[in-house]
């Protein structure tokens, strides 16, 4: 038996210490989720890209009575930036939650946001880091694929 150890390399940096691009998204994240639609989780959540054409897009949660036809604010957020600049990739994810009125410490993506986060990532063929903006800290990913390991992705369907 041999085993496989996967690493997962994250920076965390107090929310002062963000270089001013970082700042600038983490900022538009939380503005973001001030606009979400969560009338049943009442949990507001607000994304905001950073393309390579230098244009900043946002977008938030939206939910439905009918639960699954909701969707995230990343997924929300990247698929809107798909749909403007589908040839434009997308250099920074930053995502933020706001509950009661109050920032959240630390919003991690679920498992189907990150799927299209590597879907993203795997499209424009480079790295698309992912900052997950806290109240007082925020986390830095180097690139989708970190946060999804064991993927299925592009490659096993077109090589
Ligand atoms: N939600 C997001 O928008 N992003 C996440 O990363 C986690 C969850 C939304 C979905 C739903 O509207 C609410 O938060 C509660 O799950």
């Amino acid at each position: 038996m041999k085993a496989l150890r996967l690493e997962t390399r994250v920076e965390l940096f107090e929310v002062g210490e963000l270089d001013a691009v970082y700042k600038r998204l983490y900022e538009a994240a939380f503005e973001a989720s001030r606009k979400a639609y969560a009338p049943y989780s009442k949990f507001h959540v607000g994304a905001a890209v950073l393309l390579e054409n230098g244009e900043i897009l946002s977008g938030n949660n939206q939910e439905n009575a009918a639960y699954p036809s909701g969707l995230c604010a990343e997924r929300t957020t990247l698929f809107y930036a798909g749909a403007r600049y589908p040839d434009v990739p997308v250099r920074i994810l930053a995502i933020a939650a706001m509950k009661d009125g109050e920032r959240v410490d630390l919003i991690t993506p679920c498992g189907a946001c990150r799927q299209v986060m590597l879907e993203t990532e795997q499209r424009y063929g480079q790295p698309m880091e992912v900052l997950l903006c806290g109240k007082e800290v925020a986390y830095l990913v180097p690139g989708a694929a970190t946060l999804l390991p064991f993927c299925f992705g592009k490659s096993d369907l077109i090589r």
